[in-house]
């Protein structure tokens, strides 16, 4: 007969994520060290993503380890049609979902044009972004742009890594309760919104994590114990153009650096997309 203290609780692994996962494998194996520690944590996530991931809309498969890359590339941002994206053309408050590729080919990151109620530019200043799980801190450097209101995030939930249109923006005009689900925040979402002086939020709605774009993406409710790794944004204010230069913060959702785990991009630039409005 089974152990019921061997049981695998997948509600519980929803809930908590990976921590649940290799909580588990430590209950079952015993005291492991640090370098078996983190491989088992790589194998447990996996497996535990893999069990699931038919059962939840949006849930991201991880990536096989790809080749990966030695340093951060900078690339231009272009549209559609190869032209360079002008930062004062971006939509304040856009809710349709706008991502592209950074700075490997499986890593889709939000563009945002962040605004007030008003929808007039927010300026985004830098700030100190508190990772939960650790309590450890990183410096996000802030808003770039004419009104240095444009930021950029991973789009890759940091709880099971859940993608758009799972995980999207919430513009200021969408922050009410009431809202049909799934793209509904609940009441403690906008609280916690409120309370950090956050205009709109980043949402995803697989299991109601909530990040705050005005602050860093840092984590306003969770399940997520980790915030969006941010996209270091350059400006050149004689052309208008924007460059994606680094990737900060934590590590993204499914990868050990932000320099491994994937493919590199082909060439100099990265299209930026406009996908769905959620909210429509
Ligand atoms: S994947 Fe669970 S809240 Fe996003």
């Amino acid at each position: 007969m089974r152990n019921p203290k061997t049981k695998f609780d997948e509600r519980e692994f929803v809930t908590k994520g990976s921590d649940y996962l290799f909580n588990y494998a430590e209950k079952n194996v015993g005291t492991i060290d640090e370098g078996r520690r983190n491989f088992m944590k790589a194998l447990a996530i996996g497996v535990g993503v893999a069990a699931v991931a038919g059962l939840l809309p949006g849930l991201r498969v991880l990536p096989a380890p790809g080749v990966g890359i030695t340093k951060f590339p900078k690339v231009l941002l272009v549209d559609s049609s190869g032209s360079p994206l002008k930062a004062s053309t971006l939509p304040i408050n856009e809710p349709v979902i706008t991502i592209y590729l950074y700075p490997l080919a499986d890593e889709p990151n939000f563009l945002l044009n962040l605004g007030d109620a008003s929808n007039k530019p927010v300026q985004v200043q830098p700030t100190e972004v508190v990772i939960p799980q650790t309590g450890e801190k990183y410096s996000f450097p802030g808003g770039v742009g004419p009104s240095k209101s444009i930021v950029s995030y991973s789009a890759i939930c940091q709880h099971l890594g859940c993608e758009p249109p799972e995980i999207h923006f919430y513009p200021p005009s969408y922050m009410k309760l009431g809202m049909p689900a799934p793209a509904e925040l609940t009441a403690e979402a906008l609280l916690a919104a409120k309370q950090a002086n956050a205009p709109g939020v980043i949402h995803c709605d697989c299991h109601g994590s909530t990040y705050d774009p005005y602050h860093g993406a840092s984590v306003l409710t969770g399940p997520t114990q980790r915030p969006l790794p941010y996209v270091e944004l350059e400006w050149d204010p004689t052309t208008d153009y924007l460059y994606a230069v680094e990737e900060g913060g934590v590590p993204v959702y499914g990868h050990t650096s932000d320099l491994t785990g994937g493919n590199p991009l082909s060439g100099d630039t990265t299209t930026v997309s406009k996908t769905i409005n959620p909210f429509s």
